[in-house]
């Protein structure tokens, strides 16, 4: 019986050994550790084009001289693995879960598949994780939201599909959350409002439906917000609290309706850029708008907006682009546009506008595109749009404009496309038009009323493709030195 007396010792002896066992597995993980998951995520990579990691991460070197690796100084483990761009195909092991100090994993822009392992939810101290740009699928894993500590998010341009966990919405450190360019679906969750360090939220080219949830504009710290090429439905959610950081809107390319909420701007003093464009939004532009006098982009077109153009929109001096065409905007263009000195882009097509083109536009230097085809306009084209030096591109097609062409556009050495296509233009084409026109691809001067001779100078404009001339009084025949010009297409006109 006296050796009943060491059972028990044993005992204690089996379960402190099995328990410092299960203790230094738990615990007592090293650098080797860190190198057998990297090991075993070399093994998973099967296609290695630049054999980065086939010649570099060899273990005749500590891991933390691998490429895309670094370590931590103190405890010298891995902290970050960065193998952004280096066109790696595999999947991703298990034993990634292992590298318990990891705060950055960059394997953006590679071929990585298949799906994540769930022991990377032990990866607690991970503040930046980036898979953007690979081919992984299925569903946004869940246990994401163990990563508390993390800050940037980017799951764009892979295929996942689905809906946001709802798990994603306790990351109160949460800065970047960027799911673009996938296949998710589903509502955007209301609980997304629970982000409140979110400063750019990126969701767009998606197919996400319902509601925009008014909780999205109820984040503070917001930045930067893209919901644009979904299903959206509704009206714009309006903004009740003032987001001083918010300097981008885009909805475009939704189902959005309703009017544009008239008391949004109030509380938006830094957006620069604000594009609405493709959605079914009705009533008038609202004045508050012209509050953002910070606005750089503004683009409206593609709705069913209705009423004039204020002139309230010369208080937008920052404004580099324009875009309020296809929709049901009446009356004059404002001569208040002649204050936007820095506008770039001004396209205005296809709406119900009337009266002349104010002079005041030719004012604008710093102009390459201009469009306002497709609407009511009539009186001439101003003078001055032939002394815009960095012009490009001049539609005013299906109009009623009459005049004369002014000379001197046909002198602006940056010119691309001129489409003046039915109107009541008259008057001759200058007998060098051509000779300063080196960037010409296009011009279209069909159904107008110019007569006179097709000067022969044309045949110097080296990019041309297409010259419609059909439709008017020119007399005389196409001059033969045109066939010189490759690829040229002439609509209209005699051959000589
Ligand atoms: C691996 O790459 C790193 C970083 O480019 C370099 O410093 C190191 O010398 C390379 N090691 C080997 C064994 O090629
Ligand atoms: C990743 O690819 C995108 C698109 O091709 C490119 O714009 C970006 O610069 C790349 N990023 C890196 C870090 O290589
Ligand atoms: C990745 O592969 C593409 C096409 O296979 C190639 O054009 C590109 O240069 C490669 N990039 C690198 C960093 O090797
Ligand atoms: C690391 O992870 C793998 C798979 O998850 C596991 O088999 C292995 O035992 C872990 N521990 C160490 C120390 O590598
Ligand atoms: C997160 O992404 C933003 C925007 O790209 C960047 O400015 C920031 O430095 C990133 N944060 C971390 C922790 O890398
Ligand atoms: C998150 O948001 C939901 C709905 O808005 C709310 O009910 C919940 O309490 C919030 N959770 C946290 C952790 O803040
Ligand atoms: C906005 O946040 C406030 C306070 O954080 C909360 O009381 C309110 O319900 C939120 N509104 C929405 C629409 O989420
Ligand atoms: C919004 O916040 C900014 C910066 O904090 C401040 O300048 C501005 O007056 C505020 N606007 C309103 C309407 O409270
Ligand atoms: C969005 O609008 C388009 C065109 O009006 C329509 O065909 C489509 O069914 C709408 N989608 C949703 C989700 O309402
Ligand atoms: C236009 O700007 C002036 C100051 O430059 C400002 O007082 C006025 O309220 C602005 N108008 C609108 C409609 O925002
Ligand atoms: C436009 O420029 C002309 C000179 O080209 C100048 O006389 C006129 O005052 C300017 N108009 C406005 C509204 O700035
Ligand atoms: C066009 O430019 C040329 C060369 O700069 C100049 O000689 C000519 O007078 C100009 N024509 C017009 C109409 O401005």
């Amino acid at each position: 019986m006296g050796n009943t007396r060491f059972i028990p010792i044993l005992m204690v002896a089996v379960l402190l050994s099995s328990f410092m066992i299960s203790f230094s597995t738990k615990a007592a993980t090293n650098i080797n550790t860190d190198q057998l998951a990297l090991l075993a995520l070399k093994a998973r990579v099967n296609s290695d084009p630049q054999n980065l990691l086939a010649t570099n991460w060899s273990t005749v070197t500590s891991v933390c001289n691998w490429i895309g690796v670094a370590c931590g100084s103190r405890h010298k483990r891995v902290t970050a693995l960065n193998l952004v761009g280096m066109n790696l195909t595999g999947t991703i092991p298990p034993h990634l879960g292992n590298l318990s100090f990891l705060a950055r994993l960059h394997i953006g822009n590679n071929s990585f598949h298949g799906s994540l392992p769930i022991e990377m939810a032990n990866l607690r101290r991970l503040k930046f994780l980036s898979l953007k740009n690979n081919n992984f699928n299925g569903e946004i894993p869940s246990w994401f939201g163990s990563f508390i500590e993390l800050q940037n998010l980017s799951l764009s341009g892979n295929n996942y599909m689905g809906v946001i966990p709802s798990s994603l919405c306790s990351l109160l450190k949460l800065e970047l959350l960027s799911l673009y360019e996938n296949n998710l679906y589903g509502q955007i969750p209301v609980a997304i409002g629970n982000l409140s360090s979110l400063r750019w939220l990126y969701l767009q080219k998606n197919q996400f439906s319902g509601f925009i949830p008014s909780s999205v504009f109820n984040i503070s710290s917001l930045v930067n917000i893209d919901l644009s090429d979904n299903q959206l439905i509704g009206s714009i959610p309006s903004v009740q609290l003032n987001i001083s950081s918010l300097e981008g809107i885009d909805l475009t390319f939704n189902n959005l309706t309703g009017h544009i909420p008239p008391n949004m701007f109030d509380y938006l003093p830094k957006l620069k850029g604000l594009y609405l464009s493709g959605n079914q939004l009705s009533g008038r532009i609202p004045i508050g708008l012209f509050k953002c006098q910070k606005l750089e982009l503004l683009s409206l077109s593609v709705n069913y907006l209705e009423g004039i153009i204020p002139g309230e929109i010369g208080n937008l001096t920052m404004l580099k682009e324009l875009y309020l065409g296809i929709n049901n905007l009446k009356g004059k263009i404002p001569p208040q546009i002649g204050n936007l000195l820095s506008l770039e882009i001004l396209s205005l097509p296809k709406c119900q506008l009337i009266g002349a083109i104010p002079s005041v536009i030719g004012n604008l230097t710093s102009l390459k595109v201009l469009h306002f085809s497709f609407n009511i306009l009539t009186g001439n084209i101003p003078l001055q749009f032939g002394n815009l030096p960095k012009l490009e591109e001049l539609y005013l097609a299906f109009n009623s404009i009459s005049g004369i062409i002014p000379p001197r556009i046909f002198n602006s050495s940056n010119v691309r496309f001129i489409v003046l296509t039915v109107n009541q233009l008259s008057g001759y084409l200058p007998s060098n038009t051509g000779l300063w026109l080196p960037k010409l691809e296009i011009l279209e001067l069909a159904a107008n009323e110019l007569s006179g001779l097709i000067p022969v100078s044309i045949s110097n404009a080296s990019r041309l493709t297409i010259l419609n001339i059909d439709g008017n009084s020119f007399s005389g025949y196409i001059p033969i030195d045109l066939g010189n010009l490759r690829d040229l297409q002439i609509l209209g006109g005699r051959s000589e």
